[in-house]
C-alpha cells in the first residue's frame, strides 16, 4: 500500500510527533510506503510528494513545526462560484500519479473540511486532528492544546509578580480562534482572576467591580486573561480593548500582554508527544482496516474515530457547564 501524508493549517506542537507515528508504523508495522506531500493541499494541486523513509523520521518528536510545511490551501473553494483552477481535478491527478491509495490529512477545522470533500470524491482519506484551538468537534482534545497552555500558563505565571509589584492590572490576550480553550485552561492554572472567554458573554461594569472588590481585600492588583476571539469595538485587538475600558472604569495603571505566536512554536509537551503518537498510529490502523472517511479522536482516555462527515462545519466551543468554568466561579473567578 502506498499513502500520502500531508500537514495544513496553522502549526501546532507535536505535528512532527504524528508525523513519526504515523510513517514508523506505516512502515515497520503494516509494510506500506509513505510519501510526504508539501504544503499541505497546495502539495497535491502542485504535485510536490516525496518518498518519505526512516531516515527522513530523524529527530522529529520534540521537534516544533512540520518537515512537511503547511498552507491553507484551499483547493475546494470557489471564487466568483467559478473555480479559477481546476484543483480538485489537479489533486486527483497528483494521487493517481503516484499511485497513493489514502491521503492523512493533519489539521484544524479548516483541514477536516477539505479532507471531507477529498473524500466525497472518491480519494480515501483518514484525517488526524490538529490545533492549539483545541474546537475540532469530534475529539476531546487535539495535539498542541496542552503545549499551548502550558506556554500560555508560564507567561501568566509570570505576570503576577510584576502586578504585584507595580500594583497594577495585567491583561493578557490567549489564542484560540473562536474558542476559549486555551484561555479557560490557562486562566484556570494561571491563577487569572478574571477570565474572558468568546462563548460567555460579559459585562465591563462587573469587571471593573471584580478588580476593585479585590482591592477591598487587600488585593490591589489583579490577572486578566482574555481569548482573542471576544467580541470587540471598532477591531480592536481584545487585550487593547479590555485594557483600556478597565483603566476608564477603575482607573487602575492597566498594562497588556499579546502572547501571540510563542504559543504556538516549539516543542511539544510530553502529553502531545504521546497524543500525537497515539493518533498517528490509529491512523494507519484505520487504513490498513481499510476504514476510510474517518478522522481520529479521543474519547475519553481512548483513541478512536469519527466519520469525517460529522466532524467537517462544526466547531467545539466552551460551555457554560464546563466542569472548569462551573469551579472558577465557585472560588470567586470573574467569567464576566
Ligand atoms: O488556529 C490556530 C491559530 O493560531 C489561532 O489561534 C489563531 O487565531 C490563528 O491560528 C492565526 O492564524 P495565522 O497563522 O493565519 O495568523
Amino acid at each position: 500500500m502506498r499513502i500520502g501524508i500531508l500537514t495544513s493549517g496553522g502549526d501546532c506542537p507535536g505535528i512532527n510527533a504524528t508525523i513519526r507515528g504515523v510513517c514508523k508504523t506505516a512502515m515497520n508495522h503494516y509494510g506500506m510506503e509513505v510519501f510526504g506531500i508539501h504544503s499541505g493541499f497546495r502539495g497535491l494541486v502542485d504535485d510536490d510528494v516525496i518518498p518519505l523513509t526512516e531516515g527522513s523520521l530523524t529527530g522529529l518528536l520534540n521537534m516544533g513545526g512540520t518537515i512537511l510545511g503547511t498552507s491553507r490551501e484551499k483547493p475546494f473553494k470557489r471564487k466568483n462560484n467559478t473555480l479559477t483552477e481546476d484543483k480538485p481535478a489537479m489533486m486527483l491527478k497528483t494521487i493517481e500519479k503516484h499511485q497513493l491509495d489514502c491521503i492523512v490529512c493533519i489539521g484544524g477545522n479548516g483541514t477536516q473540511k477539505t479532507a471531507a470533500k477529498l473524500a466525497d470524491t472518491g480519494v480515501n482519506v483518514v484525517s488526524i486532528p490538529k490545533t492549539i484551538d483545541n474546537d475540532v468537534w469530534g475529539t476531546d482534545v487535539s495535539f498542541g492544546f496542552d503545549s499551548a497552555v502550558s506556554i500560555a500558563t508560564d507567561a501568566i505565571d509570570r505576570l503576577h509578580s510584576t502586578a504585584s509589584a507595580h500594583q497594577r492590572v495585567m491583561v493578557i490576550e490567549v489564542m484560540g480562534h473562536k474558542a476559549g480553550w486555551i484561555a479557560l485552561y490557562s486562566g484556570m492554572a494561571g491563577g487569572g482572576d478574571i477570565i474572558l472567554l468568546p462563548e460567555i458573554p460579559f459585562d465591563i461594569h462587573n469587571i471593573g467591580d471584580t478588580i476593585i472588590n479585590r482591592l477591598k481585600k487587600g488585593k490591589p492588583y489583579s490577572i486578566v486573561v482574555v481569548a482573542e476571539g471576544i467580541p470587540t469595538v471598532n477591531g480592536k485587538k481584545a487585550a487593547q480593548y479590555i485594557a483600556e475600558e478597565i483603566e476608564y472604569e477603575t482607573g487602575f495603571e492597566t498594562r497588556e500582554t499579546v502572547l501571540g505566536y510563542i504559543q504556538r512554536g516549539g516543542s511539544p509537551t510530553a502529553f502531545d508527544r504521546n497524543l500525537a503518537t497515539r493518533m498517528g498510529g490509529h491512523a494507519t490502523e484505520l487504513i490498513a482496516g481499510g476504514q476510510f472517511g474517518r478522522m481520529v479522536s479521543l474519547h475519553g482516555s481512548e483513541i478512536t474515530s469519527v466519520p469525517l462527515g460529522e466532524v467537517a462545519g462544526k466547531l467545539k466551543l466552551v460551555t457554560e457547564d464546563n466542569d472548569l468554568v462551573v469551579q472558577g466561579r465557585r472560588m470567586g473567578i470573574c467569567f464576566g
